[in-house]
């Protein structure tokens, strides 16, 4: 709703130059002192997804941050895409391109089932290669992905179009 993204805008904040120069860092982090706007967000992403998807997927960190909840809410399965390392074997790999740097993402081989339909929730789309990323992991697994969704997305940096190809539903509560 139109409130929620009102709210949103005055509490996320703006940090520019972090975590290098050029790149303007959104700190979702003061949503979590206000339990009645986590309440909300978790109520708006939960409506996206309801009745569509079979299990969710949230990308280590700041994807644990609303996907659990999403999952919990949804009551359906929810599944680790954690950075390389931190998993035990076995492991299903994918490796991708960071805004800054590259990165691997792992999952836990069988926790994604074939056939499932998968939200990937993340909190923030911005080149998109995490997500794309994940998305690969859950279709190497059999699986299809039917949905995509994020607190912000990022709009110069045309992440939209690296999820084209997966043929899913794409949402984000707003867009910067
Ligand atoms: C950030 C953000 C997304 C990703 C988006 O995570 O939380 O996961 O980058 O970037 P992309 O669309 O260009 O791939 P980051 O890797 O910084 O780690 P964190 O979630 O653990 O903070
Ligand atoms: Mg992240």
């Amino acid at each position: 709703s139109q409130e929620l993204i009102r709210k949103l805008e005055e509490t996320i904040e703006n940090v520019p130059d972090f975590p290098i120069p050029g790149i303007q860092f959104k700190d979702i982090s003061p949503i979590f002192l206000d339990p009645k706007l986590y309440e909300d967000v978790i109520a708006d992403l939960v409506a996206f997804s309801k009745g569509k998807v079979d299990a969710v997927c949230g990308i280590e960190s700041r994807g644990y941050l609303f996907g659990i909840a999403i999952a919990v809410a949804l009551e359906v399965p929810f599944i680790l895409i954690r950075k390389s390392g931190k998993l035990p074997p076995p492991v299903i790999s994918e490796k991708y391109d960071l805004e800054y740097g590259s990165a691997v993402i792992e999952t836990r081989e069988g926790q994604i089932k074939p056939g499932q339909k998968v939200l990937i929730h993340d909190d923030l789309l911005a080149t998109g290669g995490t997500t794309e990323a994940a998305a690969k992991l859950v279709e190497k697994q059999g699986a299809i992905v039917s949905q995509f969704s994020f607190l912000i997305g990022l709009k110069d940096l045309k992440g939209e179009e690296k999820l084209e190809k997966f043929n899913a539903e794409v949402y984000h509560i707003l867009k910067y």
